[in-house]
C-alpha cells in the first residue's frame, strides 16, 4: 500500500515574506479558504508574534477554515509560543511550529549561543509548547549546513520532549537532490526515536533544486513536505506546491509507494488567486500553471497534439481545474450566465456581491467583445481586492503625449462626498496618483510597479500591481482595466484603501524567513 505524503502549505507564511506580497487579513482568510477546499493538510498561516495584523489574522484563519491543521509559526522563546497558541487555540487542530537555528554559522553568528544552550533551549520550547497542543512541530533551522551528530542529538531530545514533527529545512536553497536525501536517510537510521514523529522537509529555492530535493527527500524517509502555491516564498521562492504535487500524480509509475490527498482540480484556481492578491505574475514559462503549459506552438507540434494530445502534453488541464471556465462571455451574457460561470470557477458570491460584479463585467463587456476566463478571474481577484473601500474611482481623465504637459483629472468618492482634483506629473499616471495622494491626504513611496496583459489582443485587459510603502507598512494594491492609465490609477487607489485600513485596524504582518 502506498504511504501518505502529508501536504503542508505555507504560501501564507514563508510565501507572504516574499518581498511586496504582504495581504491584509481578508486577503489571508480568502486564501485559507482556497487552501482547504485544495485540500492541503496543514495550512501554515503566519508568524502570530510579528505584528498585532498578522496575529488577527491567524486568529481569524483558527477559528473559521475547517478541515486542514492550522499551523502557527514561533522562536524557541516562551513569548512566541504563548502568542502562536493564543492566535491558533480556536482551531479544530492546532499545531504549534517552533524553529531555532542548528547550523554552526547559526548559532555563532546569528544567535551567539553555543551548541549545548541551544539544544537545552530547544528541549524547553517543545516541553512549553506541549503545555498547550500535543501537536508541536520542531524545526532544525538551516538543516542542510548543520552537523550530522548535533542534528541527532537535537532531534533526538526534541522528540522525548514531545515533538511530533520533525522538519529539516533547507533554509538557504544550498541542498543537492542525492545529499539531501542521503542526510534524511541517515536521520532515518541513526535516530533511536524517529519513529514517533513525522520527518518532515522545507526546501527553498535558490539554486532551483527545491522541488527536486523535496521529491528525494520523500523517497528516503520524508512523509511530510513543505511548499508553497507558485513557489512563492523568501528570496527565490520554495519548492512549488502544484509541481510536487503534479509530479507525483504523473510520474506515479516512478512515486508508486508514495500519494498525497489534494483535490488537484483546485490547483489552477488556488493559484490565480495567490497570484492575483499578492500581486506575483506567474511566469507564462512556469511549469504547471503558466499559461504557455499548455500552449503548442511550434506547427509541428500542434500537428501532433490534433492527432493524439499525448503526443506533445503529459498533464492534462483538466487535472489542476485548468478548464474551469473555458465559455467566453459578451455584453449580452445575462446574469445567469455570468453566475453559471463564476460557480464553476468556484466562486460563491452573495446578491450584493454579485450585483457590484455584475456592473463591472458589463462596463468590461461593453469595451471587450469577448470576456475569457481569465477577465473575469482578474475581474474577481479585483473585487476581492476592494473589500476595505473608503474612496473609490468616478472619473478619470488624463493628457499625455510627447509634446504636451501630462495632467489628470481625478473624481473620487467617499461615502455621499465627491472630490475633484487636476494634477501635473511627470506622465499621465504619476499626475493621477499626484492628485489621488492629494484627495486622500497620504502619500506612499510607489516601490513597484507592474502592469500585465490578461489576455491576447487590442482588447487585453490589463492588470497593474503597485507596491506601496507608508509609514513603515507595505502593501501591495491592484486593478484592472482595458485602458491601462485606469487600471494602474485602479491599483494605486486600492493601495491606498488598504493603507487606510490598516491605520484604522492596525493589520499589518511581519516575517521570518
Ligand atoms: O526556511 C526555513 O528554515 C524556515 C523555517 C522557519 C522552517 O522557514
Ligand atoms: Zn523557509
Amino acid at each position: 500500500m502506498s504511504e501518505k505524503i502529508y501536504i503542508f502549505d505555507s504560501t501564507l507564511r514563508d510565501g507572504e515574506q516574499t518581498p511586496g506580497a504582504r495581504l491584509n487579513k481578508e486577503e489571508k482568510l480568502k486564501i485559507a479558504k482556497q487552501l482547504a477546499k485544495l485540500n492541503v493538510d496543514i495550512i501554515e498561516c503566519g508568524f502570530p508574534v510579528s505584528s498585532p495584523g498578522e496575529f488577527k489574522a491567524v486568529q481569524a484563519i483558527a477559528k473559521e477554515v475547517k478541515g486542514p491543521v492550522i499551523a502557527g509559526l514561533a522562536r524557541a522563546v516562551q513569548g512566541d509560543i504563548d502568542a502562536c497558541w493564543e492566535a491558533i487555540k480556536e482551531a479544530e487542530r492546532p499545531r504549534i511550529h517552533v524553529f531555532l537555528a542548528s547550523s554552526p554559522i547559526h548559532m555563532q553568528y546569528k544567535l551567539r549561543k553555543d551548541p549545548e544552550t541551544l539544544l537545552y533551549m530547544g528541549v524547553e520550547a517543545v516541553k512549553y509548547a506541549k503545555r498547550y497542543t500535543h501537536d508541536v512541530q520542531y524545526s532544525l533551522e538551516d538543516a542542510t549546513r548543520s552537523e550530522l551528530d548535533y542534528m541527532c542529538r537535537v532531534i533526538e531530545a526534541v522528540i522525548k520532549a514531545g515533538a511530533t514533527v520533525i522538519n529539516l529545512p533547507d533554509t538557504v536553497g544550498y541542498a543537492v537532490p542525492e545529499q539531501y536525501g542521503e542526510m534524511i536517510r541517515k536521520i532515518m537510521n541513526r535516530v533511536p526515536n524517529i519513529d514517533k514523529a513525522i520527518v518532515s522537509v522545507h526546501c527553498h529555492n535558490d539554486l532551483g533544486l527545491a522541488v527536486i530535493n523535496s521529491l528525494t527527500a520523500i523517497q528516503n524517509g520524508a512523509r511530510q513536505v513543505e511548499c508553497n502555491i507558485n513557489g512563492i516564498g523568501e528570496r527565490a521562492g520554495n519548492a512549488a506546491l502544484e509541481e510536487i504535487a503534479v509530479a507525483m500524480l504523473i510520474r506515479k509509475d516512478y512515486f508508486q509507494d508514495f500519494h498525497h490527498d489534494l483535490n488537484t482540480r483546485e490547483i489552477y484556481k488556488t493559484s490565480r488567486l495567490v497570484s492575483s492578491l499578492m500581486g506575483i505574475p506567474i511566469p507564462i514559462n512556469k511549469a504547471v500553471i503558466g499559461v504557455n503549459a499548455f500552449t503548442h506552438s511550434s506547427g509541428i507540434h500542434q500537428d501532433g497534439i490534433l492527432k493524439n494530445m499525448q503526443t506533445y502534453e503529459i498533464i492534462n488541464a483538466e487535472l489542476i481545474g485548468g478548464k474551469a471556465g473555458q465559455m467566453s462571455l459578451t455584453a449580452r451574457s445575462g446574469r445567469h450566465a455570468v453566475r453559471h460561470e463564476l460557480q464553476k470557477m468556484g466562486y460563491t458570491l452573495d446578491d450584493n456581491e454579485f450585483e457590484a460584479f455584475y456592473a463591472r463585467f458589463l462596463d468590461l463587456a461593453d469595451r471587450k467583445k469577448d470576456v475569457h476566463p481569465e477577465d473575469l478571474e482578474a475581474l474577481m481577484a479585483d473585487s476581492l481586492a476592494y473589500t476595505v473601500p473608503t474612496f473609490s474611482l468616478e472619473y478619470l481623465q488624463t493628457v499625455g503625449g510627447s509634446k504636451s504637459i501630462p495632467a489628470a483629472v481625478v473624481k473620487l468618492k467617499k461615502e455621499d462626498q465627491v472630490f475633484i482634483q487636476t494634477e501635473t506629473g511627470t506622465g499621465p499616471i504619476d499626475a493621477a496618483y499626484n492628485a489621488i495622494n492629494k484627495i486622500t491626504g497620504i502619500q506612499p513611496r510607489l516601490e513597484k510597479y507592474n502592469l500585465r496583459g490578461v489576455t491576447e489582443g487590442r482588447d487585453a485587459l490589463g492588470e497593474a500591481s503597485v507596491v506601496l510603502e507608508y509609514q513603515g507598512r507595505t502593501i501591495v494594491g491592484r486593478g484592472t482595466s482595458t485602458d491601462i492609465i485606469e487600471a494602474s490609477v485602479r491599483a494605486y487607489l486600492n493601495g491606498i484603501n488598504k493603507l487606510l485600513a490598516l491605520r484604522t485596524n492596525g493589520n499589518g504582518t511581519a516575517g521570518t524567513n
